[in-house]
């Protein structure tokens, strides 16, 4: 009999922190709380063990209910779960850095987060504002600081020991280059826009040769046109081997090397998503050669304003 198929369940190792990322992730960026609640319980049910979050989702605390109701019911402990959340731009001051962690903590109802991610190199004006414009509608960046001086901000959150791991997200490689070659703590994680359509060969490169995680968001390409999900490519290798888009787009994340993060809302998607199995040698060439779309989704990464969150948020 054959072995059963344990991609779902593959760990990429950390260069520092939980000893291992879980690849397949489920994120949290989920506009209504309720909605944010329920497909966060139903991705740890399914089999979800790492869930990725931020301030800037506003929506922590539901993501924390949720994890302490499934905890609660007993199947699944905290030690199972890797957390992951993220400081936003308006909390880069070194000072503002612990309290922006505490209150992440705290509102995911947890004693220890398992990696911290900087959301952005840009730093916005430091204060209580998410997104602070001036009176043309221009965002007030804080050009008085670093992304170096943020870095050893959370070197220290590592120090004192309720932060595993520590990571950056949305930097190109120039920027990862720029804190690898400074950080006394390398970064363990990158959390950016990757899938067919951006698959960011290069920077996996670099990741793979100095231990760093990349964490691949929109593996889906947030269901956004040019709908990814239904290039024909995909569709193609789909049909050929009984597998959806979604499983097809999934697996190829896993099996290049790369962690991934995905979102429904929709429990069937839920369960598609997570229900991955291994995909032949020719069709992840097939999707590496042939696939001739090239798309970035989401412009976070060249201004730090948000693509897929709504500007009242
Ligand atoms: N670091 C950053 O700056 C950053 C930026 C963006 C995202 N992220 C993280 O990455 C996570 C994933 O990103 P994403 O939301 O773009 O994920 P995605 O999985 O690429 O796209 C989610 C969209 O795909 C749909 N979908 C999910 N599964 C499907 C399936 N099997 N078949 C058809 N459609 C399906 C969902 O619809 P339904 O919900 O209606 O089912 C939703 O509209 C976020 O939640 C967040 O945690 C990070």
């Amino acid at each position: 009999m054959a072995a059963p198929d344990t991609l779902r369940y593959a760990k990429i190792p950390l260069i520092h922190g939980s000893g291992a990322i879980p690849a397949v992730g489920f994120g949290t960026l989920i506009p209504d709380p309720l909605a944010t609640r329920q497909a966060t319980t139903a991705a740890l049910e399914t089999g979800f063990r790492h869930l990725d979050c931020s301030e800037r989702y506003r929506n922590e605390q539901a993501v924390g209910d949720a994890m302490q109701e499934t905890f609660k019911a007993g199947a699944i402990q905290r030690k199972d779960v890797f957390v992951t959340t993220k400081l936003w731009n308006n909390n880069h001051r070194p000072e503002r850095v612990k309290p922006a962690f505490d209150a992440s903590c705290w509102r995911l109802q947890l004693d220890y987060v398992d990696c911290y991610l900087i959301h952005t190199p840009f730093a916005f004006q430091p204060g209580n504002e998410q997104d602070p414009r001036d009176d043309r509608g221009r965002v007030i960046y804080d050009s008085g600081l670093t992304l170096r001086e943020t870095w050893r901000a959370l070197e220290s959150l590592v120090d004192e020991g309720r932060c595993r791991a520590i990571g950056l997200s949305n930097v190109d490689l120039e920027k990862l280059q720029e804190i690898v070659d400074v950080a006394r703590i390398k970064p363990a994680v990158v959390e950016v826009e990757s899938h067919p359509y951006l698959p960011e060969w290069d920077l996996l490169e670099y990741c793979k040769q100095h231990g760093i995680v990349l964490l691949a968001f929109a593996a889906l390409g947030h269901a956004m046109e040019p709908r990814l999900l239904d290039d024909p490519v995909i569709v193609a290798v789909a049909q050929r081997l009984r597998k959806t888009p979604a499983q097809v787009l999934l697996a190829w994340a896993v099996q290049r090397g790369t962690a991934l993060l995905t979102t429904s809302v929709t429990p069937s998607r839920i369960r598609e998503n997570f229900e991955l199995t291994t995909l032949p040698d020719d069709a992840m060439q097939e999707i590496r050669d042939e696939v001739a779309t090239k798309v970035r989704f989401n412009a976070v990464v060249e201004t730090g304003v948000p693509g897929f969150i709504p500007r009242s948020r």
